[in-house]
């Protein structure tokens, strides 16, 4: 690995005594449980935001509010609830009064979405509606949503920009660019502005080790899998191909640590215009290919990682990365973390907690 790691310099940089007082307002955050959900939370308290989180745990653990707290030295208001339940997300936003609404909740699982479209198009559609329902006639004036460079699909080039042709493969991806369309369509009539924020893949963890990713049975990316064999939960990882158009044959992605991404969603914040929604591409600009991330975790981890190579995963592009010069123009924010920190960081909450949050 050439790539030094930066000092860890995570967490909140609060700027003002207003990062406790909680005078920047309060943000709404669907699925503040969840992987980039809590490591946005800690971010938010830390720059100045009050948080009212919601989230109905389908793929979360409820400790992880507690360590939100702890981490950022003050707590969120939760409500536990289905954000397909309009009205108790309307008492939310009348007894919390949000300025603002950043919108994680949702189902993220590729395969899953093909067993189960119906769900997707439940969860991740219809939550959105549910979403938008409850906050209109509030004082809502801000609204961020969390999709993905799934919608995409197999771009025809690299990198990719916000311009590329989108052309999702799964109905989990039909059904990011759906939301994407309802939320940009319910913007356009009000008061409000916003990002569509297209991320690219979020590894690592707050460096601390206290909060990270706990995928729910077998996981279906390439770090927590690599984490699971590193911490003896898995024998070995399989590696998707080696014969792709690629240095190494392996296939070539941006990874992008969570708390670069999580910082992403406060400067969105703040760059927000009344009413403009742009779409803007969150990742690092550089690819990895799946043996440098193996690599890399090795080094980590402090001992090779067992893998072997097996056939191509059906559905896999060669190479994906992001163009990321818009997000630097409209949201004066890039990713500085390199890969030599997500693998610190992935391998401090892995080796702290191998069984994720149990
Ligand atoms: P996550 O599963 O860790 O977090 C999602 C949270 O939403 C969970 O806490 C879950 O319990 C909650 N949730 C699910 N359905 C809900 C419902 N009906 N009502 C209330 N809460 C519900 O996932 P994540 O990795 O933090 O992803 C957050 C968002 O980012 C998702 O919308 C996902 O599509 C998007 N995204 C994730 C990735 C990634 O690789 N992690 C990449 C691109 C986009
Ligand atoms: C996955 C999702 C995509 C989502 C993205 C970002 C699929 C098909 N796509 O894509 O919708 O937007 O994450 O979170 O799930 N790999 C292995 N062995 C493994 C796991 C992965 O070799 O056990 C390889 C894959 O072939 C790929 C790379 O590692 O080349 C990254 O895989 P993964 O972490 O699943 O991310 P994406 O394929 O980019």
């Amino acid at each position: 690995m050439s790539e030094q790691a930066k000092p860890n310099t995570d967490t909140a940089s609060p700027d003002t005594a207003s990062s406790e007082t909680g005078s920047r307002g309060t943000v709404l955050v669907t699925g503040a449980a969840g992987y980039i959900g809590s490591h946005t939370c800690i971010e938010l308290l830390g720059n100045g935001y009050n948080v009212v989180g919601v989230d109905n745990f389908d793929n979360s653990e409820r400790v992880v509010l507690e360590r939100i707290a702890e981490l950022a030295g003050r707590p969120i208001s939760f409500v536990e609830l289905d954000i397909r339940d309009t009205e108790a997300l309307r008492t939310v936003v009348t007894d919390h009064s949000p300025t603002s609404v950043i919108h994680f909740a949702g189902l993220k699982a590729v395969g899953e979405s093909v067993e189960f479209p119906e769900k997707y198009w439940s969860v991740n559609v219809g939550g959105t509606l549910s979403l938008l329902d409850a906050i209109a006639g509030s004082d809502v004036a801000t609204f961020v949503f969390s999709s993905s460079c799934t919608v995409y699909g197999d771009p025809a080039e690299v990198p990719v920009t916000e311009t590329t042709p989108v052309a999702p493969i799964s109905p989990y991806g039909r059904t990011k660019l759906a939301a994407e369309r309802a939320i940009a369509d319910h913007l356009s009539t009000r008061d409000c502005g916003g990002f569509l924020l297209r991320y690219f893949n979020p590894v690592g963890a707050h460096s601390s080790g206290r909060i990270g990713e706990d995928p729910v049975g077998v996981p279906n990316n390439l770090m927590p899998f690599a984490m699971q064999v590193a911490v003896g939960r898995r024998e070995s990882l399989a590696v998707f191909g080696n014969d792709y158009d690629t240095a190494d044959g392996t296939c070539i992605r941006d990874y992008i640590h969570v708390v670069d991404l999580a910082q992403g969603h406060v400067a969105a914040l703040q760059a927000a215009q009344k009413s403009s929604c742009d779409v803007v591409n969150l990742g690092t600009g550089r690819g990895s290919s799946v043996l440098d991330v193996v690599n890399a975790a090795s080094e980590a981890v402090g001992t090779p990682i067992p893998y072997e190579i097996v056939d191509r995963r059906a559905g896999d592009a060669a190479v994906i990365f992001a163009d990321t010069t818009k997000a630097t123009e409209l949201l004066g924010w890039q990713a500085d973390r390199t890969m030599v920190d997500m693998c610190r960081d992935h391998w401090a909450w892995q080796s702290q907690n191998p069984n994720g949050y149990q």
